[in-house]
């Protein structure tokens, strides 16, 4: 009988501390705003020292007073951030707390589960499923659509871009469209695709689409860093550079948006090939950015609008983002960006931010829109999408269509202005 009792109460107790509040069993993202600059040195360290990730902002350098900071948290350092946290007075909110669960179930791909209602542009696609979707696009259709090889990776996957060209009106303009710079941010491929998908079932029913169309081919890549793109489905949810080594360290990956030619690895960006805002050897050390950096410049007579989607914090930047310096022609791209917001706002409801990159967010040179607007392609844009915060780079499925809409009615907006002014 004894025995009996001394097992249940093993067993219990095992139990108790399964369920307990003691242990975290799953990552958790924190937000945390430092009140002081001792705090803004703590979390610097917490957030280089411990295995966190960093949402936001993409360096612990840009970490400063009175600013959120997002910090994702894995179970097994839970205890020590907090306690650390709570030595230092630092408050957080934890504002997801089951974010595990949401990785591994964007990981798993439904596309065969007949019990999985949405379509196929409601869900998120790995890489193969999106190479396979590029290539049935171009083929059904055959007159209007054409995959183009502008490069490869640093492994060696084709860059493919899908050219737009819904009708045959002589020496149209262009706009150029890219997603999936940032790995992690997997609602920008998304939305490169949904893009497309309407671009084609609506010419000739929608008027907005139709007038753009009728005034210019559009170029998109659908994923600019697929290297990246592969590796956030396959090993690290939370990867952001791209996949190429450096000598002399393991450290490996160039982040694409810090290796153009514009001020390049000045202030915001970073020499040390461990950090997440590293510049690359030298600019367009990458295959991926050079890829891009080629065809653009191949190109720049006809392309007109450079855009390139990101993700998250919902705003709708202009250049600069490498200087505090504004842009030849501030005003008229200010208030292209202003009108979008506002749109966004009047259809969905929805607040995004807006203006000049570096004043907006923080400096961060060597992006692609600034040295596209330096190489004369004015209507240069970068669109940070949903959410703001809350699920950040984990944004579910159930959110694609939605923050897709807006990106969508700010493209239009910003296209129709530019057509009007030409
Ligand atoms: N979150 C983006 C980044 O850090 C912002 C891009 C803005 N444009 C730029 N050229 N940095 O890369
Ligand atoms: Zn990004």
């Amino acid at each position: 009988m004894a025995t009996f009792w001394m097992l249940f109460f093993i067993f219990y107790f095992e139990l108790l501390l399964k369920t307990g509040h003691c242990t975290e069993t799953s990552g958790q993202v924190l937000s945390i705003t430092p009140n002081t600059q001792e705090q803004v040195e703590v979390l610097r360290n917490v957030s280089t020292q411990y295995q966190t990730g960093l949402w936001k902002p993409a360096s612990p350098h840009n970490i400063k007073e009175l600013t959120q900071v997002h910090l994702y948290v894995p179970a097994n350092s839970s205890e020590t951030v907090r306690n650390l946290l709570q030595r230092h007075g630092i408050t957080h909110e934890v504002m997801l707390s089951n974010a595990d669960e949401i990785i591994e179930m964007q990981m798993r791909n439904e596309s065969g589960d007949p019990r999985s209602g949405s379509t196929f542009y409601q869900r998120y696609h790995n890489l193969e499923d999106i190479y396979e979707w590029i290539n049935r696009t171009a083929h059904e259709n055959p007159t209007t659509v054409k995959a183009i090889l502008i490069g490869s990776s640093y492994q060696k996957r084709p860059l493919y871009a899908l050219k737009l060209s819904l009708n045959n009106k002589p020496n149209k303009k262009a706009m150029w469209i890219d997603c999936g710079i940032h790995a992690r941010e997997w609602i920008s491929p998304a939305f490169c695709l949904i893009f497309v998908q309407y671009s084609l079932s609506f010419y000739k029913l929608n008027s907005d689409i139709t007038q753009i169309l009728d005034n210019m081919d559009i170029y998109v890549l659908p994923v600019m860093n697929p290297d990246g793109y592969k590796y956030t489905w396959t090993k690290d949810r939370m990867w952001r550079k791209n996949r190429s080594p450096t000598n002399g360290t393991s450290c490996i990956g160039v982040d694409l948006n810090r290796n153009f030619d514009a001020n390049w690895c000045t202030k915001g960006a970073s020499p040390d090939p461990c950090s997440e805002i590293y510049c690359g050897a030298f600019p367009e050390s990458e295959p991926e950015s050079q890829a891009v950096a080629n065809f653009l410049r191949s190109n720049k007579d006809i392309i007109q609008i450079y855009l390139t989607i990101h993700s998250y914090s919902q705003m709708l930047l202009i250049p600069y983002s490498c200087t505090m310096d504004e842009a030849d022609n501030h005003s008229e791209l200010y208030e292209m960006v202003k009108q979008a917001a506002e749109n966004i706002r009047r259809y969905y409801r929805n607040v995004y931010t807006y203006g000049a990159g570096a004043k907006t967010i923080y400096l961060a040179p060597g992006g692609s829109d600034d040295w596209a607007h330096n190489l004369g392609i004015k209507y240069s844009f970068t669109f940070e999408l949903q959410d703001r915060g809350r699920y950040g780079f984990l944004l579910p499925p159930s959110y694609i269509q939605g923050a897709s809409n807006e990106a969508l009615i700010a493209l239009k907006t910003i296209a129709l202005k530019v057509i009007e002014k030409t």
